[in-house]
């Protein structure tokens, strides 16, 4: 009995300490995507290494105090290439800086899921598609840059539900429709 409970308990550890280690690296799963996903010819992703037990290590990285990713800063990095779905998955993820860049491809509806988000800044890339009505799930988001890329179609009524909202730039794209009148956007002076 006493070496069934024994057996048991160990079971028990070994599961959570595996549990532990394949939820520290999912993180860095998703950036190790992002980072293959890229074209890098100033080899700035360089450290990005999935080996390690977390990214909190990678150069322009930021992790909380419990290794959960906080900040991804890659403005003026030379890069080019998509962004990927897999960073909807950094659910602790407070800064998305990848302004100045010659990213292209779509902006994955996945952001939509970045609850802690309060900044996203992809200005001055070769984004294309359009705005995705997800983004009005971003309760905590302050800044949105999204100017200078070639994005299509109207601003998402969605993004209105965003009351945290202060500072919008979608200015220098293609966008057509009108500009939501309600909500946070009673204040912000919108560039489009
Ligand atoms: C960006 O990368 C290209 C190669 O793709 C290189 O020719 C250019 O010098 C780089 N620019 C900067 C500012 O590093
Ligand atoms: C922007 O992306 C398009 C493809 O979507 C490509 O044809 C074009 O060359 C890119 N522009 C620059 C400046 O890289
Ligand atoms: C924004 O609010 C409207 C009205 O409450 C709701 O129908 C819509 O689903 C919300 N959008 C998002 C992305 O949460």
């Amino acid at each position: 009995m006493a070496a069934q409970t024994w057996i048991w308990t160990s079971l028990t550890v070994v599961v959570t300490v595996i549990l532990t280690v394949v939820n520290a690296n999912s993180e860095g799963d998703a950036l190790f995507t992002l980072r293959k996903s890229l074209s890098d010819p100033d080899n700035v992703l360089q450290s990005w290494d999935p080996t390690l037990v977390n990214p909190c290590t990678w150069f322009h990285i930021t992790c909380n105090q419990d290794n959960r990713v906080t900040r991804v800063d890659l403005g003026n990095s030379n890069l080019s290439g998509h962004l990927v779905p897999e960073l909807g998955r950094l659910e602790h993820l407070q800064y998305l800086e990848l302004y100045k860049n010659n990213i292209q491809g779509i902006i994955p509806p996945e952001l939509g899921n970045l609850k802690s988000l309060v900044s996203l800044d992809l200005y001055n890339n070769n984004i294309s598609g359009t705005i995705p009505p997800s983004l009005g799930k971003l309760n905590s988001l302050v800044f949105l840059r999204l100017n200078d890329n070639r994005l299509t179609g109207p601003i998402p009524r969605d993004l209105a539900n965003v009351s945290s909202l202060k500072v919008v730039d979608v200015s220098s794209n293609d966008l057509c429709g009108t500009i939501p009148t309600n909500g946070p956007f009673e204040h912000i002076p919108l560039n489009k």
